[in-house]
C-alpha cells in the first residue's frame, strides 16, 4: 500500500513540473538499469565469462584497496532491500542513506546520482521489485576510512530532462544516469573534481585485466573521433583502429542504448569545455 501511495505522489508531482515524461514505469526502469545506469556492472556478480547471467544484481566484491572493501550488496527482491518501502530503497539509491540513517559508501557514485529524476529514480525502483530473486549473499563491505556524514543536503524532489537529441538530455544521461562522468574525471582528495576537471580522464582502474586508464572525453580527447565513430566506440567498445577498450567501460550494458540516448551523450561530449 505504501508502494501505490507513494508512486502516486511522484507522479503527480512530475505531471505538476510540466509532464513532459511519461509516468513512472517498469520499462523504464528496465531499460535504464540494464543500459547506461548500468547498475549491474557493480552489483552482479562476475565468472569466468563475464557477468553471471543467472545471478543479475546479485551482489558482488567490487573493489579492495587499503583504503576499502567495497561489496556491492544483493539489490534483487531476495536482498535485504525486500524489507524496505519503495520511498526508502529510492532514497538508498539517490541519497545514500539506508532506513536505518546509515551511508552507503562508494564506490556507488552518489556524486551524480542525487540528480536522478523522481520520475527515472521511480521507474528503476518498480523495475528492481521485478527481478528474479537471486539467493546470494555477498558479504559486507568495510571501510577503513570515514564516510561523509551525507551525501548531500536530503532532496526533495528532481525535476525530468525532458528526453530529445540534445546537450541538455545527454548531461542527464552521462552524469545522474550513467555516472560517465564520475569515472572520467580526475580524482582529488575529495573525489572526482566535477567543477574544475569535468571529464578530463586519468583514473586508474586495476583487475584482472592490468591497468585502465579512464580516457580524456573532452573535445581534447575525443578530437580524432567523428560523431559516428564515437557512437560505436561506446556501444561496442570498439576503436577505429580496431584495438578494445578495457573494462570497467560497461560495453555490454552500453550496447543496449537506444541510438537517440548515445547520440545525445556525444553531443554532450562535444559540449565539454576542454581540458
Ligand atoms: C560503481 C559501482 C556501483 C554502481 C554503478 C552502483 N552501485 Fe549500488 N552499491 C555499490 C556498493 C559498493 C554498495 C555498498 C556500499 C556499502 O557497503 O556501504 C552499493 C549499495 C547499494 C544499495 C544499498 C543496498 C543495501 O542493502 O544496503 C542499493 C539499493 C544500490 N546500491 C542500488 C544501486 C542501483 C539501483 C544502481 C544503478 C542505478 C547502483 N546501485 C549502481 C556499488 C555500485
Ligand atoms: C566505471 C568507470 C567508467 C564508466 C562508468 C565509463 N567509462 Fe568510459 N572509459 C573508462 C576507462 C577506464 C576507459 C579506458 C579504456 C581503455 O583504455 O581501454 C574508458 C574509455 C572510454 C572511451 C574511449 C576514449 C578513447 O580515447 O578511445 C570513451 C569514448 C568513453 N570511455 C566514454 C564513456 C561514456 C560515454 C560513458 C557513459 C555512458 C563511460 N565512458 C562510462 C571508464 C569508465
Amino acid at each position: 500500500m505504501k508502494r501505490i501511495l507513494w508512486l502516486a505522489a511522484i507522479a503527480a508531482g512530475s505531471l505538476a513540473v510540466g509532464g513532459a515524461n511519461a509516468a513512472p514505469s517498469v520499462e523504464r526502469g528496465d531499460y535504464l538499469v540494464n543500459s547506461i545506469a548500468a547498475c549491474g556492472s557493480c552489483h552482479t556478480p562476475l565468472g569466468p565469462e563475464g557477468y553471471v547471467a543467472t545471478q543479475e544484481l546479485g551482489g558482488r566484491l567490487v573493489e579492495e584497496t587499503p583504503a576499502f572493501t567495497a561489496i556491492a550488496p544483493n539489490i534483487t527482491p531476495a536482498g535485504r532491500v525486500k524489507d524496505w518501502t519503495d520511498a526508502e530503497l529510492a532514497k538508498a539509491i539517490r541519497e545514500g542513506v539506508r532506513p536505518d540513517g546509515s551511508v552507503i559508501g562508494m564506490p556507488m557514485p552518489f556524486e551524480v546520482y542525487k540528480g536522478l529524476s523522481d520520475t527515472d529514480l521511480a521507474s528503476i525502483v518498480m523495475y528492481l521489485r521485478t527481478v528474479p530473486a537471486v539467493e546470494n549473499d555477498p558479504g559486507t563491505s568495510a571501510y577503513n576510512v570515514p564516510l561523509p556524514p551525507a551525501w548531500g543536503p536530503p532532496i526533495t524532489s528532481v525535476a525530468d530532462v525532458p528526453e530529445g537529441v540534445t546537450a541538455e538530455y545527454g548531461a542527464y544521461l552521462a552524469g545522474p544516469v550513467g555516472h560517465c562522468t564520475v569515472c572520467h574525471t580526475t580524482f582529488g582528495p575529495q573525489g572526482p573534481m566535477l567543477d574544475t576537471a569535468l571529464g578530463a580522464g586519468g583514473q586508474e582502474f586495476h583487475g584482472p585485466w592490468g591497468t585502465s586508464v579512464a580516457a580524456n572525453i573532452t573535445p581534447t580527447g575525443l578530437s580524432g573521433y567523428s560523431d559516428a565513430e564515437l557512437a560505436t566506440i561506446i556501444t561496442t567498445g570498439v576503436r577505429p583502429n580496431g584495438s578494445r577498450l578495457l573494462p570497467p567501460m560497461s560495453i555490454g550494458h552500453y550496447a543496449k542504448m537506444k541510438p537517440n540516448d548515445v547520440q545525445a551523450v556525444v553531443l554532450y561530449l562535444r559540449s565539454l569545455p576542454a581540458k
